[in-house]
């Protein structure tokens, strides 16, 4: 035990040695802010001085944090890359600078000898979890599906697409009749929820409407509520993250599956760092989180008292 004890405090004691950047993507979703709060408390813990820039959503305000944690001469990067193209470049001169860089919960399309590992769900997996559930659950019946896509050109909503398409493929009762972005928020996914409601006379012909995030799907039981339907009944309501506020929605019987995306990814990824850093130690390209599914089976109320406090 002793041992042990003094190669944990070793380890601090070498994290506490580190600056890291990390270049956050925004604050669009609850996901994304518990991402954050995780990441911050997860540095304060190890000793880790922790620089923080917010990119608004933008790539370019990404690119331009990267380049100044290079001028800065931070030891290691945490990007959370909001698009999964253009990153080429930056990494490359991250690279030429000798400086790990991590990418966070979204993948990018660049040779993975440009970045140290990235620590994220498989996305694809978790689209096709959500639709296995609705296949399971719609049986033989007809059903409509409107989905609510993620920021467009983002690896989720790529994938998370991707996957549901492939459980529905095969089922020809199961169609996606709508499917728009609605960029992570709440607010957009009232919005084109709203827009699909009207175009689906008034949203009785719509069965279940697939979110991309909790958040969405938040926003879309609100559009549902006011068209005077009920949400998780006349329009079932499946989406990704396992937020609180979602399992106070399956509670109320107004949601019925999410797919869990832990918005620990720093975790892993500052174990993965300080490995490479003190023992050459390379990990693996890809550090795979899980996606475990809940419905309204799984005590919604109790999963919603022990999520809060976990960053949320
Ligand atoms: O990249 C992860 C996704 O980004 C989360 O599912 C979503 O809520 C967030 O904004």
């Amino acid at each position: 035990a002793a041992a042990s004890a003094l190669s944990m405090l070793a380890s601090t004691a070498f994290a506490a040695s580190l600056t890291v950047g990390f270049s956050q993507i925004g604050s669009e979703s609850g996901w994304r802010a518990a991402e954050t709060t995780v990441t911050q408390n997860q540095a304060k813990e190890r000793g880790i001085d922790l620089k923080f820039a917010d990119a608004q959503q933008k790539q370019e305000n990404q690119i331009k944090a990267v380049r100044g944690f290079i001028a800065q001469g931070v030891d290691a990067i945490l990007i959370a890359p909001v698009v999964a193209t253009g990153w080429d470049d930056v990494l490359k001169e991250a690279k030429e600078a000798d400086i790990p860089v991590i990418l966070l919960d979204r993948q990018i399309e660049a040779p993975d000898s440009l970045y140290l590992t990235a620590v994220t769900s498989d996305q694809v997996h978790e689209g096709k979890v959500a639709g296995d559930w609705l296949v399971k659950d719609v049986g033989a019946k007809p059903c409509k599906v409107v989905e609510l896509q993620g920021t467009t050109g983002s690896s989720p909503a790529i994938n998370r697409k991707k996957g549901f398409e492939q459980a529905i493929a095969g089922h020809s009762n199961i169609t996606i009749a709508r499917s728009q972005t609605g960029d992570f928020t709440r607010t957009k996914g009232k919005e084109v929820m709203e827009s699909f409601i009207k175009a689906e006379g008034g949203g009785k012909d719509i069965c279940a409407v697939y979110a991309h995030n909790d958040d969405m799907a938040v926003g879309a039981i609100q559009a549902i509520k006011e068209a005077g339907l009920k949400p998780g009944t006349d329009i079932k309501v499946v989406s990704i993250d396992a937020v609180p506020d979602i399992f106070l929605a399956m509670a109320a019987g107004e949601a019925n599956a999410t797919v869990e995306l832990t918005p620990n990814m720093a975790g892993p990824a500052f174990d993965a760092l300080e490995a490479y850093l003190k023992d050459k130690k390379a990990p693996a390209k890809w550090i795979q989180t899980e996606s475990k599914l809940y419905t309204q089976a799984d005590d919604p109320k109790a999963v919603y008292d022990a999520k809060k406090g976990l960053g949320y």
